[in-house]
């Protein structure tokens, strides 16, 4: 079964807090979305191969540490996820950006796929899968499903919030893919919102309704 971490730091939760707040505003919920996510970043990319390499330095030459590895991609789920694309990008400012437009019937909580545009060698890439919510998690399966439909074979999964029920359907549908979260909320309610949560993200990064 894949990993399910939390990741509790202070100011990853002081931010997330702040950003449950129904009293904050577009404008700050959308640069602090993106300070999440680049913290969230900071502490998932601990486990990133490393090789050595010779250098010079001013002082002659030495063996140091780069990353070694696949390259990286960050695959926001259009739209929410857009809202965490340049915080990964503040860490990791080479990595290519693949998208994939999902949205979820409001009655029927199922979700729809409607755009894929995605980096040719997505195949030898780790990806990053970034979206604030994983409800009932039908988005976020259906978005792996289109990268693994296309070759992606090392996908991680980087959330706000997810809820218990989200969790498990990854987990049950896509075993090999790893997922984070700042947060595990206590519960979906009946509309399919996660409590308790933050509200819309889409609605509340774009200033939508
Ligand atoms: C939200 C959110 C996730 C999805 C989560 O997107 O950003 O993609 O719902 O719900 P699920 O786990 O039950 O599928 P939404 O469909 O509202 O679209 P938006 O990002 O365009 O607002
Ligand atoms: N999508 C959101 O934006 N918020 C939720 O609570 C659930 C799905």
């Amino acid at each position: 079964m894949s990993k399910f971490t939390v990741l509790d730091h202070p100011l990853i939760q002081h931010k997330l807090t702040m950003i449950r707040d129904k009293n904050t505003g577009t404008k700050d919920f959308r640069s602090i979305a993106n300070e999440i996510a680049e913290l969230m970043v900071y502490e998932i990319t601990r486990d990133l191969p490393m090789e050595s390499v010779e250098i010079e330095t001013p002082m002659g030459k030495s063996m140091q540490k780069v990353l070694a590895g696949k390259k990286l991609a960050v695959i926001p789920i259009l739209r929410a996820g857009l809202g965490m694309v340049d915080g990964v990008l503040e860490l990791i400012p080479a990595a290519k950006i693949g998208h994939i437009g999902m949205y979820r019937d409001e009655k029927t909580l199922q979700p729809h796929e409607y755009f894929v545009k995605l980096p040719a060698d997505i195949d030898k890439r780790e990806l990053f899968v970034v979206d604030p919510m994983l409800a009932t998690g039908g988005s976020a399966n259906m978005a792996i499903d289109a990268l693994k439909k296309r070759g992606a074979n090392n996908i991680r999964l980087v959330v706000l919030v997810a809820s218990p029920q989200g969790v498990e359907a990854i987990q049950e549908e896509h075993p090999d893919v790893d997922i984070y979260a700042a947060s595990l909320d206590t519960e979906l309610t009946d509309n399919g919102y996660i409590f308790p949560g933050l509200g819309d993200a889409g609605d509340r990064l774009f200033g939508t309704k």
